[in-house]
């Protein structure tokens, strides 16, 4: 009698688990970029017309500005050669918001064969599904701090999602990036923007010769979707319990 109701509950708890995991993927889905048409930004009123802040690619000559920036927003420090191959390899999607002809906005992303993923977000995807596809890394986004809260952000990142979307860009499934556990900013503009937590990556950094933990996150585009499992849905959940107060 005790084994036909231990196998009662523990059949009514795997329906319960299946529903709750059906019922997670289906909203994950609800908040792919797929099934979104993201609004466009509306600038602040400090930018009194649209020709006030424009979007343009990043070139060799900006080198000097960028270094700056970077230094002033990313605790941790980039080499020389980065800098001089996102200004002037056109692998990277370098993108800058100018204001009265200075950069106050930088969006670094690139868009890579999935097999180049690094060895600790290889979960991403679903290696038997997408052997053949791309993914896009946001290496960077940054905002002068007089510009934040205006939506500068948002648009640099709408532009290159515009990008990863359209019909030649297909193959790519997924946007990440990697943020700091304790950016709060970055973590809110990225969730606002349906990106979801995807994993914990503890000692991830080194900021100030310290270690500190980072967080992936992703947003599925072009029908791109995480790797199938039953507990898949539960994690996001878990780990912003343990990790998000
Ligand atoms: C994160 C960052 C790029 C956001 O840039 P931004 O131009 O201010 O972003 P937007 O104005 O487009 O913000 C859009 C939304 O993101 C969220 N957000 C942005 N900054 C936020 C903050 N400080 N606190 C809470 N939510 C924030 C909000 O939901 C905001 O919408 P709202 O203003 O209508 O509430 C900017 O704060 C920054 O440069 N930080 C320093 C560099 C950094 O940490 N980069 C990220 C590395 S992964």
């Amino acid at each position: 009698m005790a084994e036909t109701s231990d196998v009662g509950y523990f059949i009514m708890l795997f329906m319960a688990i299946t529903l709750e995991a059906l019922r997670t993927y289906s909203n994950s889905k609800d908040s792919n970029r797929d099934n979104h048409v993201t609004t466009s930004p509306y600038l602040s009123p400090l930018f009194t017309s649209a020709a006030d802040l424009q979007l343009r690619f990043l070139c060799p000559s900006d080198i000097d500005q960028v270094k700056d920036l970077c230094k002033e927003w990313f605790p941790i420090q980039y080499p020389e050669a980065w800098y001089k191959d996102i200004t002037s390899d056109p692998r990277f999607y370098s993108l800058a918001a100018v204001y009265q002809s200075k950069l106050v906005g930088l969006l670094i992303a690139e868009v890579k064969q999935s097999d180049a993923i690094n060895k600790e977000d290889k979960g991403i995807l679903d290696g038997r599904m997408y052997s053949n596809c791309t993914v896009g890394y946001i290496l960077s986004l940054g905002v002068c701090s007089r510009f934040r809260r205006q939506g500068v952000a948002s648009l640099l990142l709408d532009s290159f999602l515009n990008h990863v979307t359209q019909s030649e860009n297909q193959t790519c499934k997924a946007i990440y990036l990697h943020v700091l556990t304790m950016n709060s900013a970055a973590i809110r503009f990225y969730e606002k923007h349906y990106f979801r937590l995807h994993s914990f990556l503890p000692y991830y950094y080194s900021v100030d010769g310290k270690c500190k933990d980072g967080f992936t996150y992703v947003l599925y585009i072009n029908g791109g979707h995480p790797p199938w499992g039953l507990l898949y849905p539960f994690l996001e959940k878990v780990l912003k319990y343990r990790f998000i107060h």
